[in-house]
């Protein structure tokens, strides 16, 4: 399978046609930003790491019945995966207080839930990804109500896989933001990625910051953190 012509490039992949009308070809670059875009970077090897993460965390989550767009990996950087019309919410499932959650309701850091919690943002750069909520989005056509079900549905059940692999490699899964797409037949699929990118990984004994904070929150280490990741995830 070969690229064709590039269709999209955003802050930390490309995408291209292939000869397959069904499928694309995604590249993970090693270009980092944060702040929507204000903090510029690259992290050396990412587009690596979090190519070949999110393809073993999909194919995993695939084998526990949640239907994903992986098809291939082609390559270090680039994979195979299925022709999706993304779904323009960023939906955030937390854990474990961080981020925009403690910052926004004023409490600290590291406390953990009784039960996940999940929220979404309208994914549009130029209104800088504001929250919004079910009936926002239904407002504005950004899915069904049926597809939103579907969508919290799926999140929770990512949530519930992800934990559960993470622990066993010494990692409390904090939060993360996953991406939806339709198939042509509105089948509603994950897709985007799962990488330190998009969640936050602390290890579980030192509570030490293995994740994108690293970089956003100029912590250093930012390299090695995610080929920790990346050595943990391989060795499972
Ligand atoms: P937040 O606490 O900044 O809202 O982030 C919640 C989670 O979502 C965190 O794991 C990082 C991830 N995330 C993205 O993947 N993309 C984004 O643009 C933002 C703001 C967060
Ligand atoms: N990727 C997002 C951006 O550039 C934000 C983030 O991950 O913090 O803005």
């Amino acid at each position: 399978m070969e690229k064709r012509d590039m269709i999209y490039e955003g802050k930390a992949k490309k995408v291209y046609t292939t000869d397959n009308p069904e499928l694309y070809i995604v590249s993970y670059k090693d270009d980092a930003t944060a702040f929507n875009g204000l903090k510029k970077g690259a992290i050396a090897g990412k587009g690596a790491i979090n190519n070949q993460m999110s393809n073993l965390l999909m194919r995993m989550l695939s084998e526990h019945g949640v239907p994903t767009h992986f098809v291939e990996e082609l390559s270090e950087r680039d994979t195979v995966v299925k022709k999706v019309s993304i779904v323009p919410l960023e939906v955030i499932v937390r854990n474990i207080s961080a981020g925009s959650f403690a910052k926004r309701y004023g409490v600290e850091e590291g406390i953990v839930f009784d039960e996940p919690t999940i929220e979404f943002s309208y994914k549009n750069d130029e209104l800088g990804d504001p929250l919004i909520n079910d009936y926002h989005a239904l407002a504005l056509k950004l899915a069904t109500r049926e597809e939103i079900e579907t969508i919290k549905a799926m999140a929770f059940k990512v949530d519930a896989l992800l934990k559960e692999y993470f622990k066993s490699i010494g990692v409390d899964l904090v939060d993360f933001k996953l991406e939806f797409g339709r198939l042509a037949d509105g089948t509603i699929i994950l897709a985007d990625e799962i990488s330190p990118d998009t969640c936050r990984f602390w290890d579980s004994k030192t509570h030490e910051k293995l994740d994108k904070d690293r970089f956003r929150r100029d912590l250093g280490g930012v390299e090695e953190a995610y080929q920790e990741m990346m050595k943990r995830v391989r060795g499972k």
